[in-house]
């Protein structure tokens, strides 16, 4: 299939981005979480505080299923945690192209910081958070990948153009 799928940490900038390039590309944008929130009828904190965040791992795996079943190329957003399961990688694979949008951990503590609507964030020092889970996540986002662009102190026009230039 030839969707675009967006990979990346927490506030790196996936759904602006994505909502940006379906504009840009003329084809529609989704979001996993989105879709998972409007499935259940709850806010993604709710999931996880009601639920736990296995649940919502396995919501996110039946999320990719759907999408795959779908014909319409996309721009597909996802949530920061998806690429994590080796499963969900494979599924991204036959999905699209993957993009993974790199963000240092200042880059994306200054766009989250005060956000409670991320449940993995809501600790004593998020920074350092970010930086533990940065590290840890970053070889399952490469190993996901077609394409990264660091997205760092770069606009979203810039980006756009990267990343068409490294689709092409
Ligand atoms: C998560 C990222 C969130 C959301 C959930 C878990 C993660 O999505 O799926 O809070 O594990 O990184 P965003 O990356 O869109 O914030």
């Amino acid at each position: 299939m030839d969707n675009i799928i967006l990979i990346g940490y927490m506030g790196c900038g996936k759904t602006t981005l994505g909502i940006r390039l379906s504009y840009h590309m003329r084809i529609p944008f989704v979001d996993t979480d989105k879709m998972i929130e409007k499935n259940e009828g709850r806010e993604i904190s709710e999931i996880f505080a009601q639920d736990g965040e296995e649940a919502f791992r396995q919501m996110e795996t039946r999320t990719i299923q759907t999408l795959l079943q779908e014909k319409a190329r996309k721009v597909i957003s996802t949530g920061g945690g998806l690429p994590i399961r080796e499963e969900n990688r494979q599924l991204l694979k036959q999905l699209g192209t993957v993009v993974w949008l790199k963000a240092e951990p200042e880059t994306v503590y200054e766009r989250v910081k005060g956000d409670t609507r991320r449940p993995l964030l809501q600790c004593e020092d998020p920074l350092a958070k970010i930086r533990e889970m940065t590290v840890a996540r970053s070889p399952y986002y490469q190993e996901a990948a077609d394409v990264v662009i660091q997205v760092d102190g770069k606009d979203f026009d810039t980006i756009i153009q990267e990343m068409e230039g490294q689709i092409r």
